[in-house]
């Protein structure tokens, strides 16, 4: 990181030579949480290599897009996005543009962006985001007409995990805290493990030091990160297994929630469970992604537990904590998924009784043992399966809401409520603003409040449900 900052200083000259002023910087981050992370990441290196941020492609110097490769529609959208940032370059042949992240780290898209895309000047995958001062300083040298070379780092590594790399967090209430990196589970369906690279846990003294940080500086909820969290530490060098490391951080004083995502539910264990239940700070929701309800589907997936396993754990999360929420991925089409078998997933939905589902169809992913199986299902069919998934998941969701109504509940104050909200046919009351907050479940709720609110705990009486959303007032 030495290095790297030293980049950045040369980085800064450089860039304000090319631009003759601090330039300004277009970063998307796209997909999951971690990515957004990393897009927080990127933006502290470029702060300090004096850029300011925009968020027209118009406007930008350096345009930089953070993707995920999870699904094949998710590409295509960044193809698009691509394709507007490289005619914007040909109106100003001095514009960057970068592409990193999951996508940069397959072979596929690499090629086609050698190929097609000339106007992409650096691609780098997750591996290398800790070097993005020094990709960018080659590319500085090399962005001279002429002598115009592209700089690639997409090699195919386990990688490593870069401590000290600047964070430029945009919201000053809910902070995103990485303490794992890679998968090692190769669900059959998923990219993640070929493009992230193998499990890698922080050491639980720089976790902690950056929890402590935060909420020093006022963060009211942290989310622990990584792919599958309940890995963290499985190679015992850490010292604290997943559980010991979330009650550390939730015995960090201070008023705040703690939650984390993704938990695998092979290795969500009743230590965890007790965990939770034993303290107040961690939030009563899990995100649990069962992926199907049927076994043999649950098996080529390569999930390594079955239905009735992670029922199991939901009975015994539901009996130790009261009033817990659950939410979930879900994949339908899978290939070789029968009808009877998807209707497996229905009946467990409607067992549990989500707050809310990831639903998505299959989408074959390169490399990963999925895309080779037999896939006979219709794609208008598993449209079709798609659709009652979500009017099953609309019914079963919308009980937990109405069950709100009439209940006093603290709340964090996220910010201002969205205009067309549950709220927006009332007239504002003079002195106050629309808010939006989220209970400890991960509902949101709006209601009417003072500005300064906002970064609070507020205890709101809910008034009204409609649509998953929650209307309130403050007690
Ligand atoms: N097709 C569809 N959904 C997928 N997911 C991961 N890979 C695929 C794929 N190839 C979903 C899973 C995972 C979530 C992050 O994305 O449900 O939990
Ligand atoms: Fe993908 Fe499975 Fe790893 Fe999640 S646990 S990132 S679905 S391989």
């Amino acid at each position: 990181m030495e290095a790297q900052r030293a980049f950045c200083a040369e980085n800064k000259r450089l860039l304000e030579n090319r631009y003759g002023r601090s330039p300004k910087a277009l970063v998307r981050a796209f997909g999951c949480a971690q990515n957004m992370d990393d897009g927080e990441k990127i933006k502290g290196m470029l702060a300090e290599m004096g850029c300011t941020f925009t968020e027209s492609v118009e406007e930008a110097d350096i345009a930089l897009y953070n993707t995920c490769a999870i699904r094949e529609n998710a590409e295509q959208k960044v193809f698009g996005i691509l394709g507007q940032a490289t005619h914007q370059k040909e109106l100003r042949r001095d514009m960057l543009i970068a592409l990193c992240g999951c996508m940069a780290q397959q072979k596929e898209v690499s090629d086609k962006l050698r190929r097609s895309f000339p106007g992409v000047d650096l691609v780098f995958g997750p591996h290398a985001l800790y070097k993005l001062p020094q990709l960018l300083h080659e590319t500085l040298l090399h962005a001279v007409p002429g002598q115009r070379k592209r700089v690639y780092d997409t090699e195919d590594i386990d990688g490593v995990i870069a401590e000290g790399i600047p964070t430029l967090r945009e919201d000053k209430v809910r902070a995103g805290l990485p303490i794992m990196y890679g998968c090692n589970n190769f669900c059959t369906y998923c990219v993640v493990p070929l493009v992230r690279g193998r499990e890698r846990s922080r050491r639980p003294e720089d976790v902690l030091q950056e929890a402590r940080s935060l909420v020093e500086a006022g963060y009211k909820e942290i989310t622990l990160l990584g792919q599958n969290v309940n890995s963290y530490g499985k190679n015992g060098e850490e010292g604290m297994d997943f559980p010991e490391l979330l009650e550390a951080v939730a015995n960090i004083p201070g008023d705040f929630w703690v939650r984390f995502m993704t938990s695998h539910p092979r290795d969500c264990t009743r230590k965890l469970i007790d965990t939770m239940a034993r303290n107040p700070k961690i939030c009563n929701s899990l995100h649990l992604p069962v992926q199907s309800g049927n076994d043999r589907v649950l098996k080529a997936m390569n999930r390594h537990y079955t239905r009735e396993q992670y029922l199991e754990i939901v009975r015994y999360a539901k009996e130790k904590i009261p009033g817990l929420h659950f939410t979930s991925d879900i994949i339908v089409g899978f290939p070789g998924e029968t009808r009877e078998e998807f209707e497996e997933t229905l009946s467990l939905i409607r067992e549990v009784g989500y707050q809310s589902l990831f639903t998505f169809i299959f989408s074959p992913r390169p490399g990963t043992r999925a895309a080779q199986m037999d896939d006979p299902v219709p794609a208008a069919e598993k449209s079709k399966w798609f659709q009652e998934l979500l009017a099953v998941q609309k019914e079963c969701g919308m009980k937990l809401y109405d069950r709100m109504t009439g209940q006093t509940v603290k709340i964090l104050c996220e910010g201002y409520g969205k205009e067309k909200g549950i709220l927006s046919d009332q007239p504002v009351p003079a002195g106050k603003a629309l808010l939006m907050g989220r209970t400890e479940e991960g509902m949101v709720i709006d209601f009417f409040g003072d500005p300064r609110l906002i970064g609070q705990f507020v205890p709101v009486t809910v008034i009204k449900s409609a649509n998953f959303a929650l209307a309130g007032e403050i007690r």
